[in-house]
């Protein structure tokens, strides 16, 4: 099994490019399934779950090159294979990584009949898909579970009503009906749609193809889809990663560094900035740079996970991190997930101070961390432990790596070219 072998106690210094965005683009690789034409995609990060959506789309019937490190071709090889008439997504593929459920809403704006694997839950929560599934159900889709499927049968006379609204701004179920209503020659309304940047940019992609939206990063999404698209080439550049962009900035602080990121977003990022701002840490940003440097103690901050523009959940076990050696008492409430805090019980192993009260995390700081051996739960989790080893005194060794590689792309040489001293070894 492969471990990150970290020794602590380097200020990180220097400068990090941040690379393109997963969450932005796993939704843009599916959408290449709405058309025949080529795609090419640009800033694409390699990553392990980029692997496993190309993996995807070439079973669909796509064929992927990888042109350079970072930009994808996209061509159409074959119609995806059906069976029973059934276009198949596969339980094999799906379980991989959930946010494959997406290609449900791209095939069923292709074909009226689809089985998709339903995706299971992961470490971090049950994550039902309900809300995509009555979308669809009010946007005139049959369906029923069978066998661990859901069994869409697309009615095609009859969209029921065109406007759907969510219960809670789901970022995949917003994305699932914006790519199945990029085919509906008529206006859907998304209410209560999840805003995020990643939102947007596939909005952007999509417009290219010749859909119509308006409203993308609003919570009142308006869509045209058309039955025939542009027939040219589709060229996008996916937009930075702003959770790796927000993992840096905190490593900076946890190192008491200084760092220069580049080709990123600061505005994706701002309620961050500002949360670390108050807390002691110097940041100034202009256009796609962000500049960190530690200057004095930090103060501790109390945040609350909620959809963007708020906290991110996804950089709630980071900051988490950073928290736990900021003398004082922080309070680090989760609302988006309901298992968000397995990071807690590994973190205490390094000489944290916290202790969980449902949704909510009270960490009190304490002077230093010690390096120990732990666990990697989930992918961010795994974030925040590299960053408590890069701060603690002594040896970390970080088993289950293979969620950081998911979503994480040249972790190990982007913090060793900082000064980190962290290894990748193999051990049994
Ligand atoms: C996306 O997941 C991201 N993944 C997640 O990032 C991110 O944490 C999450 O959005 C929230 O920002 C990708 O974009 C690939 P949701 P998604 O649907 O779409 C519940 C990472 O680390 N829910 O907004 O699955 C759900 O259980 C990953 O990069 C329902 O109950 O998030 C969760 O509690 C982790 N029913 C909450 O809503 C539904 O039908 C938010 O889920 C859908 C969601």
């Amino acid at each position: 099994m492969e471990k990150y072998v970290i020794e602590g106690g380097s200020q990180l210094k220097g400068e990090v490019i941040i690379s393109g965005s997963k969450n932005a683009a796993l939704p843009i690789i599916i959408a290449s399934l709405l058309t025949d034409n080529e795609v090419v995609l640009y800033n694409v990060p390699f990553l392990k779950d980029i692997q496993t959506t190309i993996s995807i789309i070439e079973y669909l019937g796509k064929k992927v090159y990888w042109v350079d490190h970072s930009c994808i071709k996209i061509i159409s090889n074959r119609e995806p294979y059906k069976e029973k008439g059934y276009v198949i997504a596969p339980y094999e593929l799906i379980k991989k990584m959930r946010a494959s459920f997406l290609v449900s809403g791209a095939l069923l704006a292709n074909y009226n009949k689809v089985k998709a694997a339903l995706p299971g839950g992961c470490a971090i929560g049950a994550r039902p898909v309900d809300i995509h599934i009555k979308a669809f159900e009010q946007l005139g889709v049959d369906h029923y579970v069978d066998g661990g499927y859901e069994v869409f049968i697309k009615n095609k006379a009859r969209v029921k009503k065109n406007v759907v609204r969510f219960r809670y701004p789901s970022v995949g179920a917003t994305e699932n009906i914006m790519l199945f209503a990029s085919k509906i020659p008529q206006e859907i309304t998304i209410v209560n749609s999840a805003t995020e940047p990643e939102i947007v940019d596939l909005a952007e992609f999509l417009k290219k193809l010749g859909v119509k939206i308006e409203g993308a990063g609003t919570n009142i999404i308006r869509i045209v889809g058309c039955k025939k698209f542009l027939s040219s080439k589709i060229e996008h550049k996916v937009i930075p990663d702003r959770i790796e962009t927000g993992t840096y900035i905190i490593a900076a602080g946890i190192t008491k560094g200084e760092l220069l990121l580049k080709q990123t977003v600061p505005q994706h990022l701002s309620y961050v900035i500002k949360k670390l701002r108050s807390s002691g840490l110097k940041i100034e940003t202009e256009e796609d740079k962000i500049y960190i440097r530690w200057v004095k103690m930090l103060k501790p901050q109390n945040i609350t996970t909620r959809p963007y523009p708020y906290f991110p959940t996804d950089l709630q076990a980071q900051f988490m991190a950073l928290m736990s050696i900021t003398k004082g008492v922080s309070k680090i409430k989760e609302t988006v997930f309901e298992n968000r805090f397995l990071h807690v019980s590994e973190l205490n192993r390094m000489g944290a101070n916290i202790v969980v009260d449902g949704n909510t995390a009270i960490v009190t700081g304490v002077e230093k961390l010690k390096g120990a051996e732990v666990m990697v739960s989930d992918l961010r989790a795994g974030a925040a432990l590299v960053l408590a080893g890069l701060a603690a005194e002594g040896i970390s060794k970080i088993s289950h790596i293979y969620h950081l590689d998911r979503g994480y792309e040249n972790l190990a040489d982007k913090l060793t070219s900082l000064g980190a001293k962290i290894k990748r070894i193999q051990e049994d």
